[in-house]
């Protein structure tokens, strides 16, 4: 629908509106419906309208949504116990977004360089990272896209290739101005992309922040919540982080972010030192414990392992006669199908084989279904898509 009216256009939308959404599928006014591949961008963990997610959010508005962070809040406690418990962190800072939660980060890698009395302190990044859009974070992301336009950017970032430890070390002999390396245990924005060994660079990026007194930051805001098969993805390796970083699939589509901390960083900071008006409140938080809970009670873990290996080996299998599809990359249903070239109008031709998809980094399609996906879900997927590409190449051979 053209619309002249005043949404700033800071996106490029897709020619469609949806009525409803049951499981992973999206209905428009007409009644067709559309199986939801993006998932709000990794977000619809529980898929669309779940009974257990809609109920006890029901419950929640009923009771009330938000009070303020002057109060204990019942549900904040619980979530922030069973993030610590679940991933051996011991508190947990609560925000609304995946920008706010790594904003956290840095500023908590600031005052941890301030306790070690660093004064210029510098925080190593990743080539082609994302990690959101305020003035810190896009800072910290490796992409001029997202930059251009808003310098001065923020100082401190040290930016190396993505899954190079070479480059990381010969840094720890020069610079004693470092003080944490943030990264993506699995690049999302930058198109799907996976170290050569998740857990054996996870292990050696570890060794190199004790060797170094760093903090070793792990973003999982696209890649947490069991997306790649365990709730994080650090959990593939045999280590732990100082920082970990959460948010899009936390809330199944309720707003949330949270910053989890270890004893290191938790005996550092002071009351007044950072806050959310919002921040964990108890609608975001319910949703957030709502969302654990379908996740341990249908084991969603071992649904995204299933289902995203079906999905990425028939990808890989119905594909192989198409020479424009480069790679297909995936842990547990994060899965991204790299092709030779630009493909940014795929988003709106999925829509003609029934599909919401998205494209990242310009010539990867990303696949990121809710985890509730079934098999057979799993096959309309993946039979509508190497349907659309064979017609894309016919059409683009023509
Ligand atoms: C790894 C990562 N970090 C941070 C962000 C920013 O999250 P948000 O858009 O919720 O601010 C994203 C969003 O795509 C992301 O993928």
């Amino acid at each position: 629908m053209e619309s002249k009216y005043s949404i700033l256009k800071t996106y490029g939308r897709l020619p469609i509106s949806f009525e409803k959404g049951e499981g992973v599928w999206l209905f428009d006014k007409e009644g067709n419906k559309y199986l939801d591949a993006l998932a709000g961008v990794a977000v619809n963990t529980l898929g669309h309208a779940h009974p257990h997610f809609t109920s006890g959010l029901k419950d929640q508005l009923d009771q009330f949504i938000h009070l303020s962070n002057y109060v204990n809040i019942g549900e904040q406690e619980k979530l922030a116990q069973r993030l610590a418990s679940m991933t051996g962190m011991s508190a947990v800072f609560f925000s609304n977004s995946g920008c706010e939660a790594n904003e956290a980060a840095i500023k908590f890698a600031r005052l941890f360089a301030n306790s070690k009395k660093v004064s210029d302190p510098q925080i190593i990044v990743m080539e082609n990272s994302f990690h959101g859009r305020t003035m810190a974070t896009l800072s910290a992301t490796g992409s001029r896209k997202v930059q251009a336009g808003f310098e001065p950017l923020l100082k401190g970032f040290i930016r190396v290739p993505f899954d190079d430890l070479d480059s990381i070390k010969k840094i720890a002999d020069q610079n004693k101005n470092v003080v944490a390396i943030l990264v993506e245990p699995i690049q999302g924005e930058g198109g799907i992309r996976l170290p050569k060994n998740l857990s054996s660079y996870l292990n050696d990026l570890r060794k190199i922040c004790d060797q170094n007194e760093w903090l070793l930051m792990l973003d999982e805001v696209q890649t947490g919540v069991g997306r790649t098969g365990r709730l994080y993805a650090f959990q593939y390796s045999d280590i732990k982080p100082d920082v970990l970083t959460s948010a899009k699939g936390l809330g199944s589509g309720v707003p949330i972010g949270a910053t989890l901390v270890n004893e290191k960083i938790e005996s550092i900071i002071k009351p007044g030192q950072h806050g959310s008006t919002f921040g964990g409140n108890p609608l975001a938080c319910r949703a957030g414990n709502l969302t654990l809970d379908v996740l341990e009670q249908e084991n969603l873990y071992l649904n995204a392992t299933i289902q995203g290996s079906k999905i990425a080996h028939a990808v890989r299998e119905q594909t192989k006669s198409l020479d424009f599809v480069i790679d297909v990359r995936h842990q547990g249903l994060m899965i991204g199908i790299e092709l030779g070239y630009d493909c940014l109008e795929l988003m709106t031709l999925a829509l003609k084989y029934n599909l919401l998809i998205s494209v990242t980094s310009g010539n990867v399609i990303r696949i990121v279904p809710p985890l509730v996906i079934n098999d057979d879900e799993s096959e309309f997927l993946v039979s509508n898509l190497t349907l659309m590409l064979k017609d894309y190449l016919k059409e683009n051979k023509a």
